[in-house]
């Protein structure tokens, strides 16, 4: 038997064949375009995702019997807003989940609504890149555009409604969207009162793991595969990470360095985190999880290496970076805004500390380091929750980078393990549809027999203590500088 994960990424979409076994036979990615129509806004086309997913599943299946394809699983960037109209066609272009267009939304959920309110009804406050504050955000901006919705749906809910028309979401996705009562897994009436929306123009909410319906049979003839393949609903892609790094059950932690960089702290019980500092979402295995989100952290990499330097040669660049724990130089990892925990989508990135000595690898080694420093802020959020974190999972672009990881343990503290993939979400993806195609009776058993860890990168006390010392310092800076970016 054959499975299909697909991860619906920001700068591509990345796909997995799996045997069920665990065995990968095959991974093939293909890139779509980023728009950012205005500074701090962050657009793609749904129509793109598709046809980039459907190419994808041809090219990845090439070769191999494709009467053994069962399922199909998704992890998907979460919170974009896709909206349809009557005729199922996309309304505009998706709103992502890093667009910083929405403070006024977002400051009108949070201070008129009210944080307490929104917790109670959604376990969350409002966040620029969440899903609610964007359709506030169209009903004032675009109010043509929002008198055509008919059906408003997650990135990667667009795919499975193309390939199999069941108009679908999954818990752990949509606990991103604002709309979801998340402790009880159903929409919350106040929310759609808010939003002014109904039921009707929703997905009907299932668990990551069940079979939302299968291949359409003029897709399943156009991808040369069975129409009895069955697509499950799939999660958010850092609940299908978790999944494909074995984040599952009671107090697992798992690290994504992506475009966003994410810390998700698995739990089998609803929490939620009294300042709504990190968010309280559903999980993929059917619990529950906290997680803290930056919105720029290998994209920081990217765009210091393939931008600034002009190289596409990281690991040349990272390999004159010797000098851990003594750089001078910081870097404020915040590109796109901050989502965790400053909730700031005003805040801008900068280099702080250079002098003239300061080198080209410290700057590159602060860029690694702010991203390691960022990730460190949600950490400590965790840890004042009296959640004792002592290990990682690790997974994502920036893992393969063996320096990176080195940093990430030390400036954390944290025993880092490392998978035999870095496919975190495509291998989630294909888990689950393992699942839903009943090869394992649940996430936990499909963890358990698919997960392996092959390396653990381990904290040096002397690297850690300098790392504390630099921590300390980069926490002053945002609060210092925060007044100036309304200037800007
Ligand atoms: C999570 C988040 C990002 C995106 C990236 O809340 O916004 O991690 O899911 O794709």
């Amino acid at each position: 038997m054959l499975l299909i994960g697909v991860d619906l990424g920001t700068s591509a979409v990345k796909l997995l064949l799996m045997d069920e076994e665990g065995a990968i036979k095959n991974i093939v990615s293909r890139e779509y375009p980023l728009y950012f129509p205005h500074p701090g806004w962050s657009e793609q086309n749904p129509q793109d995702w598709y046809a980039q997913a459907v190419e994808g599943i041809r090219e990845l299946t090439k070769g191999f019997d494709k009467n053994e394809v069962k399922g199909i699983g998704f992890g998907g960037q979460m919170h974009g807003l896709v909206a349809l109209d009557e005729h199922d066609q996309v309304i505009r272009p998706a709103i992502l989940w890093n667009d910083g267009r929405t403070a006024k939304e977002t400051d009108y959920l949070n201070q008129t609504i009210g944080q307490e309110k929104l917790s109670q009804y959604t376990a969350n406050i409002a966040f620029a890149g969440f899903t609610a504050p964007k359709i506030l955000w169209m009903k004032e901006h675009e109010p043509e555009n929002f008198a055509k919705i008919c059906k408003i749906m997650l990135p990667k809910d667009y795919l499975a409604y193309r390939l199999t028309g069941s108009f679908c979401t999954d818990v752990s996705d949509a606990s991103g969207m604002l709309l979801m009562d998340v402790q009880h897994k159903c929409w919350s009436e106040e929310m759609l009162k808010i939003c002014g929306i109904t039921k009707e123009q929703l997905p009907q909410l299932y668990e990551s793991f069940q079979v939302v319906g299968t291949l359409k049979p003029d897709i399943a003839r156009e991808l040369g595969l069975s129409d009895t393949v069955k697509v499950v609903a799939g999660a958010g892609d850092n609940a299908a990470a978790a999944v494909g790094t074995g984040t599952v059950g009671e107090g697992m932690c798992n690290i994504s360095l992506g475009t966003s960089g994410t810390i998700f702290i698995s739990s089998e019980n609803f929490r939620v985190d009294g300042n709504n500092a990190l968010h309280s979402f559903a999980h993929a295995d059917g619990g529950y999880h906290l997680m803290g989100c930056m919105l720029s952290a290998a994209s920081c990499n990217k765009w210091w290496m393939e931008e600034i330097l002009k190289t596409s040669a990281y690991e040349q660049e990272q390999a004159g970076v010797d000098r851990l724990g003594q750089n001078r130089v910081f870097y404020l990892p915040y590109l796109m805004g901050e989502r965790s925990p400053h909730n700031d989508p005003k805040a801008r990135a900068m280099f702080i500390g250079m002098s003239m000595d300061t080198t080209r690898e410290e700057m590159t080694q602060a860029v690694l380091e702010g991203v390691a420093f960022g990730l460190r802020d949600s950490l400590e959020v965790a840890r004042s929750l009296n959640l004792s974190i002592q290990r990682t999972k690790i997974c994502g672009g920036g893992a393969k980078s063996p320096l990176w990881k080195k940093i990430i343990a030390n400036v954390m503290d944290l025993s880092v393990d490392v998978m035999e993939s870095e496919e975190g979400p495509a291998m989630g993806g294909a888990m689950l549809a393992a699942v839903g195609c009943g090869v394992f009776d649940s996430v936990k058993d499909a963890a358990e027999k698919l997960v392996k860890v092959v390396d653990t990168v381990e904290p040096e006390a002397d690297l850690t203590a300098k790392y504390q010392e630099r921590y300390e310092k980069f926490r002053r800076i945002y609060p210092t500088v925060k007044e100036l970016y309304s200037v800007f």
